[in-house]
């Protein structure tokens, strides 16, 4: 079979990650379908931002094995930053670079480009993340929390990788502007064909735009699904989260 034509983007298989005598990731196992959007949810500390971190080779892993696009990874390659874009907990803008500097940085790091070829590509990646061109010359202090991740998330997709890891990117924003980034999400999985891994808390975003969700615990996948089967799951921790008070009353809100 053509590689190429995989079902998934990314297969996880016993994965084992820990920090001296802390295992956080327990003979994990995970797909991520292509052209799907899968959202996370675990337990904060739970190793959420470890597992995304680990499977683009940020973190190294004491056993199992991680496929993206068909291929093992092993070490840092090089073509790496042209299959994934990454959009950090941490917004992690370089605070000295302005907007069109921040988003043109992964072509200058990966490819040789003219300076006119890459404002261009800047300007349109801007444009399609919804910010306009005179936003370029901006600084990120001089950005707003909802600007700053859609600049995040214009660096992200500037070499137009087929892969974008989300790490919470919707939490410090007000829910118009979470639901705004939601749609975004949403419109760019489907135009550009993305397979996109979310980790999120907000339950709005698990529920209308996520294909499927998994859910960590104790350092593995205990429940992945569509939202209405997870909300069926019977592992205890799956149930307190989406079961207990809090996200109770959010759910009955958003009816
Ligand atoms: N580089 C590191 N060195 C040592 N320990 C680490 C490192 N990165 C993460 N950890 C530990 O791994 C565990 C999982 O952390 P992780 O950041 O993946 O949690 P998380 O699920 O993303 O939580 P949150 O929802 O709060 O972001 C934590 O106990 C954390 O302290
Ligand atoms: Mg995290």
């Amino acid at each position: 079979m053509d590689v190429s034509q995989d079902e998934f983007a990314i297969r996880v298989r016993d994965l084992v990650v820990g920090f001296g005598r802390q295992t956080v990731l327990d003979h994990l196992s995970l797909d991520v379908r292509r052209g799907e959007i899968l959202g996370l949810v675990g337990a904060s500390g739970g190793g959420k931002s470890v597992l995304m971190r680990t499977i683009i080779g940020l973190i190294p892993r004491q056993g199992g094995t991680i496929e993206v696009m068909g291929q093992p990874t092993g070490g840092h390659g090089r073509g790496a930053a042209t299959t994934w874009g990454i959009l950090f907990q941490q917004g992690a803008l370089f605070s000295s670079l302005a907007v069109r500097q921040n988003v043109q940085f992964p072509l200058r790091e990966n490819l040789v480009l003219s300076q006119e070829l890459m404002d261009e590509i800047a300007i349109a990646k801007l444009e399609m993340v919804g910010l306009r061109a005179q936003d370029a010359d901006k600084y990120p202090a001089e950005l707003s929390g909802g600007m700053t991740k859609r600049v995040a998330l214009a660096r992200a997709l500037a070499l137009d990788p087929p892969i974008l890891f989300l790490d919470e990117p919707t939490s410090g924003l007000d829910p118009i502007a979470a639901g705004d980034f939601d749609a975004l999400i949403t419109t760019l999985q489907k135009t550009l064909g993305l397979t996109v891994f979310m980790v999120t808390h907000d339950l709005a975003s698990l529920t209308t735009v996520c294909d499927r969700v998994a859910a960590l615990a104790d350092g593995k996948i205990v429940a992945i699904g569509p939202m209405r089967e997870l909300l069926q799951s019977e592992h205890p921790w799956v149930r307190a989260y989406f079961h207990g008070k809090r996200s109770q009353m959010l759910q009955h809100e958003m009816r």
